[in-house]
């Protein structure tokens, strides 16, 4: 049976109120990367990067999921066959919305990391350098997230999940940032049929089948309900 894998980007959450980060107003034009998203940055002022995100978890955990993360968990539920969200974003909005298949190839804002002993925790809403790691007791924690110059997690999984799908699908994605922004012709020369749905078009909008232009809470709905209907033609 058809195996949808779907890739999702800053853009599925921003009608939950969550920044994009190249949009206008974006999160990297109020923040400079090379100060709150590389190991560099950390090692230089982690008190600056806690407070980048803390002030993100704090607003993930406000935010709601929308029509298009509700979507998508309709469509896991329904779907005859698999359907995987490999998602770049950090929050939690599709497993809140009911998602079960869900791989966070940049971490996760829930999650803390021991730079000392490696050892994973769930995150405290507010995590300074204060905290110290439950299994050490080390002053190196920090958010587990996939930070610039790092490698991203579960590629291998993704890799199989790109060659097996039937059907491949990006949401929200500017399509800036490797390896998500290949992962359209990963799927293609697994023999997929892939579709973009975003906003605008993006930088790798010339790489799909087929492309569909709106808000995400528009546009996803929609390209749910004709694949329940009619399936992957
Ligand atoms: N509905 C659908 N798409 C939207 C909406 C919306 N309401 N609003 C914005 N978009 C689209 C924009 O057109 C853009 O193509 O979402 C995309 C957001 O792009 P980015 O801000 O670059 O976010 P993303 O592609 O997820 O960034 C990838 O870069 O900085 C790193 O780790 C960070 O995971 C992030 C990665």
């Amino acid at each position: 049976m058809t195996k949808i894998a779907i890739l999702t980007g800053a853009g599925i959450s921003a009608e939950s109120g969550l920044g994009t980060f190249r949009d206008a107003k974006g999160l990297w034009s109020q923040h400079r990367i090379e100060d709150v998203a590389t190991p560099e940055g950390f090692a230089r002022d982690p008190a600056r990067v806690h407070r980048f995100y803390s002030a993100r978890r704090q607003q993930a955990a406000r935010a709601t999921p929308n029509a298009a993360h509700r979507a998508l968990a309709e469509l896991e539920q329904r779907w005859p066959g698999e359907v995987v969200i490999v998602t770049q974003n950090v929050d939690p909005l599709h497993e809140a919305a009911g998602s079960r298949n869900v791989l966070h190839m940049h971490g996760t804002l829930a999650g803390a990391l021991c730079a000392a002993c490696d050892h994973r925790w769930p995150a405290p809403q507010e995590m300074t350098t204060d905290t110290t790691c439950p299994a050490c007791h080390a002053l190196r924690s920090r958010p587990d997230v996939v930070w610039f110059g790092e490698v991203p997690y579960h590629l291998d999984e993704i890799g199989d999940h790109l060659t097996e799908a039937s059907l491949f699908a990006a949401i929200g994605t500017s399509g800036q940032v490797q390896p998500a922004a290949s992962f359209v012709q990963e799927a293609a020369y697994g023999g997929a049929r892939t579709v973009e749905l975003n906003l605008a078009p993006s930088d790798i909008s010339d790489a799909f089948d087929e492309r569909r232009f709106g808000p995400a809470t528009e546009v996803v709905p929609d390209w749910v309900r004709a694949l329940l209907s009619h399936g992957p033609e």
